[in-house]
């Protein structure tokens, strides 16, 4: 990835705003960011907020679309389990396939395919992601159209 520079101009135009995050997660960050030689936090963040909204803007197209979900939860975390498998029934027609591994004592990887209009499968992944004690959750979407 290339160093961006800013010109004056550009700059005058930028907001300030605070972020709370955990110290280790920063960490984690900051060793992702030297890793692609971002020259600074502010535009790596920038780059990951451009990258979600790109995927939002082709969710929310009609289009036909396969997707892969990825989840990882703590099964242990109150009817966690009951309530992805609730949902998952819910919209079983979207629902291709899934995949469940136990990662160690605690963790759980869960991979969905889905299929069909590309908001739907967009929207359901969000209410997947947004489950309590989802640690992770990442959707690929892509359109099944020619
Ligand atoms: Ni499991």
């Amino acid at each position: 990835m290339a160093r961006k520079e800013h010109s004056k101009r550009e700059r005058a135009d930028l907001v300030r705003f605070g972020v709370s995050i955990e110290p280790e997660l920063l960490e984690r960050f900051d060793r992702a960011l030297a890793e692609v030689r971002y020259s600074c936090r502010s535009e790596a963040i920038r780059d990951l907020i451009r990258e979600r909204l790109a995927e939002r803007r082709l969710a929310q197209e009609r289009t036909e679309a396969i997707a892969t979900l990825t989840l990882v939860y703590d099964h242990e975390h109150h009817h966690i389990a009951e309530e992805l498998t609730r949902r998952q029934h819910d919209r079983h027609a979207e629902v291709v396939s899934t995949v469940h591994i136990h990662l160690d004592r605690h963790r759980c990887l869960e991979v969905l395919i889905l299929r069909g209009r590309a908001g739907r499968i967009q929207k359901f992944a969000d209410e997947l992601i947004g489950v309590k004690g989802v640690k992770h959750g990442r959707l690929t979407i892509t359109t099944a159209e020619d």
